[in-house]
């Protein structure tokens, strides 16, 4: 898609479907009835018919038959005026591509008006717009790709250039295939997506320009003591693996950073078997190791300053004849013990492993992102991920950078108290806690892991996948964190 920044007046745009964003309520402030003497007075008419006022969500498309230059107008209700953030841009943008699409538009333009400060919104607009596009339909037989927009021109009577609003717009064109990268990982089915799969993707989209991927196989695991992700891969005959990414930057690095992505590729919960209805999405159980290689594979163009390892443990979680047994005991790398009770709480035992592993290297923050809980759903919701930290700074920067990006965080706290929860009668510790908190004790074990270094976890069991479809992803695999990984990354 390619993007135009313009200065021109509304009422004089060439283009399939223009766009005009409105504020509740704000109807006599836009330039809607300027609009509305050239096409005499039919479109207010229509606003009055269909009752808009602005809420978001709402929208008219209106066909100008030849009075105006643009060929449609789409008002797209923007909500009250003092609530518009960057994602009300984002999910606007990708409505209007939605509606501008039933119409095969080729072009499409969107008026800011005098008062949107459009350094923020442009990116925003344009990131909405690329997000939307996302489809995965490779195991259809009669889908047909929708007509899509070639061109964008956001425009502003009296808009200028600024390196601020191309820098915006570079910075979201860069990240998006990161995003759907994630994406795809995730909507592949599990057969397809296995730890063999998942590193020869690794391999394959993270290349050249100061990336590098080492992909360990069994026996390197084994050298290693990767004893977590060998326990859960006893159950299953595909063989593990731990992929290793690493990107140097070509100036001096200003931070070295550890993102650890959990990497199970299907999750059947092992012997302590999971109902059927609840293995349904479990294909989605690899997306925090998804989401650090759709973050990975974009660094080279984005040119940032930091160094960054991603540490990938993967394996599916299955009910083989070999498969690890509640009471076993699992020695880790830095000599602590978990007593294994529930095999369904595997996502632990392999990012035990990775942190130990990243710790080592004591990168200055480590950053986990995993479907480890469903606790930490029933908490948050779908949409919100949890975030643990011992760090506060680290925490609320990842915060900040999530308000932006839309991608919703919320702090849960690491309650010491709870350690008592896991208290084992064989080993350290063992891999559950109580009836209740189990967002906050899976968090705890983690912590037991990572030496003590400024370290965040993100809980994304809810918002790594939408069970149905959003203004800016269809079901399926949402790539939640690319974004917000990026955008840290690049404030650091
Ligand atoms: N992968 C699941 C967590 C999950 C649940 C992700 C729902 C996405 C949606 C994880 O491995 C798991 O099974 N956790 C158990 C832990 C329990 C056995 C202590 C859970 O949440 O029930
Ligand atoms: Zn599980
Ligand atoms: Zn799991």
């Amino acid at each position: 898609m390619d993007v135009k920044l313009r200065d021109i007046r509304v009422d004089a745009i060439k283009t399939d479907v223009l766009v005009l964003p409105i504020p509740e309520k704000e109807l006599e402030k836009s330039p809607l009835y300027a609009l509305d003497r050239r096409v005499r007075g039919k479109l207010r008419e229509r606003i009055e018919r269909s009752r808009f006022t602005g809420a978001e969500g709402s929208s008219v498309l209106y066909s100008t038959a030849g009075a105006l230059p643009a060929s449609n107008l789409l008002l797209l209700g923007m909500g009250k005026s003092r609530e518009i953030e960057p994602d009300t841009w984002r999910k606007a943008a990708a409505r209007a591509r939605k509606e501008a699409s039933t119409v095969g538009a080729a072009e499409i333009a969107f008026y800011f008006n005098p008062s949107t400060e459009p350094d923020n919104a442009a990116g925003a607009v344009v990131e909405g717009m690329l997000l939307a596009s996302y489809q995965f339909n490779k195991y259809r037989s009669n889908s047909k790709p929708p007509s899509e927009p070639r061109g964008l021109t956001l425009f502003k009577p009296g808009l200028k250039r600024s390196a601020a609003i191309e820098k915006s717009i570079r910075a979201v064109e860069q990240t998006t295939p990161g995003v759907f990268l994630a994406r795809d990982l995730v909507n592949e089915p599990p057969s397809v997506t296995t730890a063999t799969f998942l590193g020869a993707q690794a391999q394959r989209h993270c290349r050249g320009r100061g990336l590098s991927v080492e992909v360990w196989g069994k026996k390197k695991i084994e050298s290693m003591h990767l004893a977590g992700l060998l326990a859960v891969n006893r159950g299953s005959l595909e063989e593990p693996r731990f992929i290793v990414i690493h990107y140097k930057p070509a100036r001096k690095a200003k931070k070295k950073i550890a993102l650890i992505g959990k990497g199970i590729t299907f999750d059947s919960g092992g012997l302590s078997l999971k109902p059927a209805k609840s293995m349904e999405t479990m294909k989605l159980d690899m997306s925090g190791g998804a989401a650090v290689i759709g973050a990975m594979s974009r660094l080279p163009h984005l040119s940032l300053d930091v160094e960054v390892t991603g540490y990938i443990p993967t394996t599916d979680n299955l009910p083989g004849g070999n498969a690890q047994k509640p009471g076993d005991v699992i020695r880790y790398l830095n000599g602590k013990t978990i007593e294994v009770l529930n095999t369904d709480a595997e996502g632990r035992l392999i990012l035990a492993d990775a942190l130990a592993l990243a710790a080592r290297q004591r990168p200055d923050y480590m950053i986990n992102l995993a479907t480890l809980t469903g606790a930490c759903v029933v908490a948050l919701g779908a949409q919100v991920g949890g975030i643990f930290s011992n760090h506060q700074p680290l925490a609320d920067q990842l915060m900040r950078c999530a308000r932006e990006t839309g991608e919703k965080l919320w702090q849960l706290p690491l309650v010491k108290e709870y350690r008592e929860q896991l208290k084992s009668s064989v080993a350290d510790m063992k891999n559950i806690g109580g009836a209740h908190g189990g967002a906050i004790t899976a968090a705890l074990i983690l912590q037991e892991f990572v030496a003590e270094l400024p370290w965040a976890h993100l809980d994304i069991a809810g918002p790594a996948f939408t069970e149905g479809d959003t203004a800016i992803c269809p079901k399926g695999g949402t790539g939640f964190g690319v974004r917000t990984l990026l955008k840290f990354l690049s404030t650091l």
